[in-house]
């Protein structure tokens, strides 16, 4: 190939590449799974079919979706590659044809007016009744939720009026909505963004476009039942630094990061910016408004938290202003002043990948559960107490947890935490299914996979 497969830095340290799709029927399972479970968890990740330029970043591998299917204490799995249009002509060539991440000028010359940026890596999500790959920049490509076979991209009808979607949409646990936005929606690399609102039934109800303050990463963001708030971290946009074959975001120091904050009835003319000044955030677990308070818990890193990227003068991120620490910021809506109130990190809950009980999305809630160095953490919001499930034999080998409840109306936390745990030393993977309210004792059940496992973003649990 004329080039080699390297390991690639991410939130799980060096990753290799594994390129191959897989079905275990019946998996091997040590321990009990739990009589609730019957349904399909679907997680989307990054694995490149061809090696990529050096220096180039984990985000930019193609995408492979792979589901846990739960029937009747039995587990099958299933993984597929997105058969994305850039994955089937490189495939057709038999070798690398894009260039880094979100940088055509770093592509072979046959491939110019097709979808290079579009791997559909980032989130296996599940809406009426449809699965699909998400991926920021790009349209949704949706997938056979049985087979995980590619059916193509969704532009729902030719009513998506934006580039792209985001990777991090939320489901409104009332009324079924898929809430989402565009990040550079046009294109324009100016801080082009669109609010972006599906109905329980997949149809646009909102496309709204603004201007964030600065062309800045927005890759996560919030809703609750009274606001809409928006993300942009200082990871900047140069399309200078692009043409000249450089990366598509750097880090600007200078920059604070910027939460916009709507009524979520209102309109984005009605965006209020607030500035948190050495507050990075990559990921979101949730968020809340109370009277005239928005409270969005997020994690926060002193520094360049998507420590892949180099700052703008091209130095490495130095990894300790990368820790990220689960933290409540809280904005108030009645001040006069521009900035956060109040960041206050959860104590100890260093980690990334957090997540919450779904049905409580939006509204005031309890726990979070989040990867952490040693394992898997839930937090207690109500007494700030944190809850490990140590993996002393896997180091940073937990992907993000998901929660699964026991029943649609069980009480908020009680049900299962799923997460893969990849245990390189053994060249497996495990599935941990723990019980979300004893996360300190012992996994209820570990579903065995016979080979390790690819990193994955985002996942979701779909009961049956
Ligand atoms: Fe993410």
């Amino acid at each position: 190939m004329g080039s080699e497969f390297k390991k690639i830095e991410s939130f799980y340290g060096q990753l290799n590449t594994f390129r191959f799709e897989a079905d275990v029927y019946d998996c091997e399972v040590f321990g009990e799974i739990p009589k609730e479970l019957n349904g399909r968890y679907y997680r989307a990740g990054p694995d490149r079919q061809y090696p990529t330029l050096d220096g180039d970043i984990v985000i930019n591998g193609d995408g492979i979706v792979s589901m846990f299917r739960f029937e009747n204490g039995h587990v099958d799995f299933k993984s597929r590659y997105v058969k994305t249009e850039r994955l089937l002509n490189e495939r057709a060539a038999r070798r690398r044809l894009y260039g880094k991440y979100r940088n055509p000028y770093t592509d072979d010359p046959s491939t110019k007016g097709t979808a290079r940026d579009n791997t559909a890596n980032t989130y296996g999500f599940y809406h009426h009744g449809r699965l699909f790959a998400l991926r920021e920049d790009s349209p949704p490509y949706e997938l056979d939720p049985d087979t995980l076979e590619t059916l193509g991209t969704c532009d729902f009808d030719g009513t998506l009026a934006a580039v792209g979607m985001t990777a991090h949409p939320k489901i409104d646990p009332v009324t079924g909505e898929w809430w989402g936005f565009s990040l550079f929606s046009q294109k324009k690399f100016d801080g082009d963004m669109a609010l972006q609102v599906i109905d329980k039934d997949g149809k646009f109800t909102r496309q709204e476009e603004f201007h964030a303050p600065y062309p800045g990463l927005s890759h996560d963001f919030a809703v609750t039942r009274e606001h809409v708030i928006f993300a942009v971290m200082p990871l900047t946009v140069d399309l200078d630094r692009v043409r000249a074959g450089g990366d598509f975001y750097a880090f600007d120091p200078a920059l604070p990061s910027m939460w916009g904050i709507m009524p979520r009835d209102g309109s984005t003319k009605e965006l209020r910016w607030f500035k948190a000044p050495g507050k990075f955030s990559g990921h979101i677990m949730n968020a809340y408004t109370e009277g005239s308070k928005v409270h969005v818990d997020a994690t926060i890193s002193a520094g360049n938290g998507f420590r892949f990227y180099a700052d703008v003068d091209g130095n490495a991120t130095d990894p300790r202003d990368a820790i990220a620490t689960v933290s409540r910021l809280t904005f108030d809506l009645l001040s006069n002043g521009d900035e956060v109130e109040s960041v206050e990190p959860f104590p100890g809950a260093i980690g990334e990948m957090p997540r919450c009980d779904d049905r409580f999305q939006m509204s005031r809630y309890r726990y979070g559960f989040m990867k952490t160095p040693e394992g898997i953490a839930r937090l207690d919001w109500d007494t700030g107490v944190r809850t490990v499930h140590a993996i002393p034999d896997a180091p940073g080998g937990a992907q993000e947890p998901v929660f699964v409840p026991r029943s649609p109306d069980a009480p908020e936390g009680d049900g299962f935490v799923l997460c893969v745990v990849n245990r390189n030393a053994q060249n497996v993977a495990d599935l941990v299914i723990l019980d979300a309210m004893a996360m300190d004792g012992p996994a209820l059940a570990t579903v065995r996979l016979p080979f390790n496992q690819h990193m994955s973003f985002h996942g979701m649990y779909v009961p049956d």
